[in-house]
């Protein structure tokens, strides 16, 4: 099966901060997790660039060449995810050519829809959101969300978009597909938002007010508005507009990832610009004729840097890269995906990101491996050699060949519905039990009177660790390996089995040898993380 997913474009007038990783690392373990499972995955993300946003901050830095801004901005980006091990299969940027024809071939549909007209605005707008606002949204006179930004006054000739028209058509498709907006309590939220609050949009910017912007085809006077450039990326990075074949083999998207604060744009405006150039594209159309539309966005929270809102002039908007030296990036994308709820505001803090280190990286997997590994070695030479499909013959509370299983049931559904924090969850109480196991046989023990049993105890936990190493590589690739070489395993013919084959009860061969356990988690004094 295919599988589509995007974050959202980053505007570039700021380098990528804690916030914007956030998205991106959640996106890469379920990038990750439909590889693993074979899917034909094609994970986007991307840089925003005609926004006025990026001019104000060429200038702030005292330059003047946009374009030598936007290629270093975008740079920078690139490589922060790279230096991540982010997996993207493709980086789009606004201002290449594949773009521009995207955007100028369904601007043309949306007009031949008949739903542009030119009309004068007159009202706010905030830089910050890139967007018009009305009083509703305003709190004391200001943008929520860039209370220090002053609003401009706009008043301007511009091209309306006849977006009410599409109501009664999102309220049917919303209402069709509940799983179209995610978690469900954003859906009431843009549900009544679309029945109640929602106008036509102005979708473009007068050029004498504006300086950067793509030209509106066939009107030299008005560059296009950002946002209606912006949602475009997701369809002229498949092709939309240059490449009919790749468009064919990956759109509708399965599921864009976005933050709650542009929920709205991606839930009302977006499929509603798909369901009026649909109607003259038949590019965008479905066999029944019904219009492309994304399947999912799932709009995650909001998260704080002990405890204060994270931006630049707090000096708080910490690079990633820069975050955890000393216990590894993968630890990082563990605390992220496992301590806030996904779809949650939460807190990130080093007090915190440490707790979870120690107890459930180092104490929980780590001492796992390590002891269960170093008692193998001891007691039996290697992976004992016994018929791991055989019952144990001592009384015990877990039974790993059974609960493996059906950990492996939940873990497919946490990732599968974008909740890697309840995969991990699931992942880390099976964990538990597995050390609670340990506590419980005593190996140590066990082995000077009932060695047979001793052996079988030990390989139970050792394929349990092999699922482990699976299950936990969306989430800490990097780790997933070493977990495998610490069997004996190669990783890469682990995951050549695939997902399903791989997570089968008994893959790890009994009598291999084990090499020496190595810490996975080593104990960190301090750290100057964040
Ligand atoms: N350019 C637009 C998106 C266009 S998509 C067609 C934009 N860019 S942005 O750079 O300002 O922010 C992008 C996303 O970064 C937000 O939606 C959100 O996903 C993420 N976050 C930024 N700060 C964040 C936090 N403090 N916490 C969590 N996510 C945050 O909006």
């Amino acid at each position: 099966m295919k599988f589509t997913l995007t974050t959202p474009i980053y505007y570039v007038n700021d380098k990528p901060h804690i916030g914007h990783a956030y998205t991106t690392i959640a996106a890469d373990a379920l990038a990750r997790f439909h590889r693993l499972r074979g899917d034909d995955v094609f994970f986007l993300t991307g840089t925003d660039e005609n926004s006025q946003k990026n001019v104000q901050a060429m200038e702030k830095a005292g330059e003047s060449d946009l374009v030598a801004y936007l290629d270093r901005m975008a740079n920078t980006w690139k490589s922060t995810w790279a230096e991540l091990g982010i997996s993207i299969d493709d980086f789009i940027r606004t201002t290449e050519p594949r773009h521009l024809a995207g955007v100028e071939r369904f601007w043309r549909a949306v007009e031949a829809s008949g739903d542009l007209e030119k009309r004068t605005y007159t009202g706010l707008y905030c830089t910050g959101c890139e967007g018009f606002k009305v009083e509703s949204d305003l709190v004391q006179g200001k943008c929520p969300l860039h209370p220090n930004k002053e609003l401009d006054q706009v008043a301007e000739e511009n091209w309306f978009f006849a977006l009410s028209k599409y109501r009664d058509d999102l309220l049917a498709y919303v209402d069709a597909h509940p799983e179209f907006i995610q978690p469900e309590a954003r859906r009431n939220e843009i549900r009544s938002y679309i029945a109640q609050f929602m106008t036509d949009v102005s979708v473009s910017r007068e050029v004498k007010k504006v300086s950067v912007g793509i030209p509106v085809p066939g009107d030299d006077s008005q560059r296009i508005y950002v946002w209606f450039d912006a949602l475009l990326n997701y369809m002229t990075a498949v092709g939309y507009g240059t490449d009919e074949a790749r468009f064919a083999r990956y759109w509708p998207a399965d599921l864009h990832l976005v933050g709650k604060d542009i929920i709205k744009f991606h839930c009302a405006l977006w499929p509603a610009m798909i369901m009026s150039a649909a109607k003259h594209d038949p590019m965008l159309r479905n066999a029944d004729g019904s219009p492309k539309l994304p399947k999912m966005v799932f709009a995650h929270g909001f998260f704080t840097l002990a405890g204060q809102k994270i931006s630049k002039s707090l000096g708080n908007a910490v690079d990633p890269r820069e975050l955890a030296p000393g216990i590894g990036f993968d630890a990082v994308r563990y605390f992220l995906l496992r301590e806030i709820a996904f779809g949650e505001d939460g807190d990130f803090s080093k007090e915190r990101l440490m707790e979870r280190y120690g107890a459930d990286l180092a104490n929980t997997l780590g001492n796992l491996v390590n002891r269960v590994v170093a008692m193998s070695r001891k007691y039996c030479d290697g992976v004992p050699k016994v018929d791991g499909a055989a019952p144990l013959p001592i009384e015990t509370s877990w039974h790993a060949a059974e609960d493996l299983p059906e950990l492996k049931t939940e873990v497919d559904a946490g990732f599968e519905h974008a909740r890697p924090d309840q995969a991990l969850e699931a992942i880390w109480k099976s964990l538990f039990q597995a050390n609670k196991f340990i506590e419980e046989t005593q190996p140590f023990k066990l082995v000077k009177e009932q060695p047979e049993a001793t052996a079988q105890v030990l390989y139970a936990v050792l394929e349990a660790i092999r699922w482990y190493a699976w299950m936990v590589t969306p989430v800490m690739p990097e780790t997933a390996r070493k977990i495998f070489a610490q069997l004996g395993l190669d990783a890469d013919a682990e995951y050549a089995k695939g997902w399903d084959a791989g997570l089968k009860w008994g893959g790890l061969p009994p009598g291999a040898p084990l090499p020496e356990p190595k810490p996975l988690f080593p104990r960190v004094e301090s750290t100057d993380a964040v």
